[in-house]
């Protein structure tokens, strides 16, 4: 069969709306979880447990945004191609915009984040795509969408997002590459899952109980700067 992609910022004001796609959110992402378990700080074990208000809850986070790809089939009409239909395939998170002191990690090598008044700044997590649509650009459509919104949402400022990279996952740093990234230093996991939005997935004393695995500065952290055209 062949496809028509198109990338949604899913809403989230729609009360009537938001179990549905909740329901459908879960299903995907539960999904990546079992599909692509190394790229993912959470697990199946975990978010299998969540209940439908756990996932509601979920998408009504403050500053938590969610790019959704949802394929439809290829004759489907523009009209036709809204978040309710067709099947969703991939998704990618956003977060921000975030201030610059919770984004700023001094330790990371990385360069230093500009006031507000110059710059937004915002992290970008969970990409994924599913495996029958890889190599079709999915991804890249993904990113692209969050970059546009932090754009929009910058009012006139340049946006600054970042990503975090797990060092068992480095290949993907070619896809960031390709659109604009570039290396910002370091960060351990301990870093990622706060910045991520996880620190429920910290142990308590901060992962000092386990240096080795939480507070090793191997993760890879790369960043895109992006300027107002107008
Ligand atoms: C990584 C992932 C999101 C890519 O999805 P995709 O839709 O196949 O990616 P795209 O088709 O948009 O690929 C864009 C570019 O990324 C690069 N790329 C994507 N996956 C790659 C991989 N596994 N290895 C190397 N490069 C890769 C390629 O350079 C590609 O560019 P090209 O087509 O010009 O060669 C998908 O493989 C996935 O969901 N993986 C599991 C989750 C994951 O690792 N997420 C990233 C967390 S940082």
């Amino acid at each position: 069969m062949s496809y028509v992609y198109r990338v949604h910022l899913l809403p989230t004001s729609d009360l009537t709306l938001l179990p549905f796609l909740a329901g459908k959110f879960a299903s995907l992402r539960l999904s990546a979880l079992t599909v692509s378990a190394p790229a993912f700080s959470s697990t199946f074990e975990i978010e299998s447990g969540f209940n439908a208000p756990d996932w509601i809850a979920r998408l009504q986070r403050p500053l938590v945004h969610y790019l959704i790809a949802v394929a439809y089939v290829a004759d489907t009409s523009l009209e036709h191609q809204s978040i309710d239909k067709g099947d969703w395939i991939g998704s990618a998170t956003l977060i921000g915009p975030i201030t610059k002191a919770a984004y700023t990690i001094v330790e990371s090598g990385g360069p230093a984040p500009e006031g507000d008044d110059v710059e937004s700044r915002w992290q970008m997590t969970a990409v994924f795509n599913a495996p029958q649509h890889r190599g079709k650009g999915i991804a890249k459509m993904l990113i692209r969408g969050a970059l546009d919104f932090a754009t929009h949402e910058s009012k006139g400022r340049k946006s600054r997002t970042r990503i975090m990279i797990h060092p068992r996952n480095i290949v993907v740093k070619k896809l960031y590459e390709g659109l604009g990234f570039e290396d910002a230093g370091k960060c351990t996991l301990a870093e990622a899952y706060i910045s991520n939005g996880d620190s429920n997935m910290l142990p308590s004393d901060g992962g000092k109980s386990d240096p080795e695995k939480y507070l090793n500065r191997l993760g890879t952290i790369m960043e895109k700067v992006s300027v107002p055209t107008i």
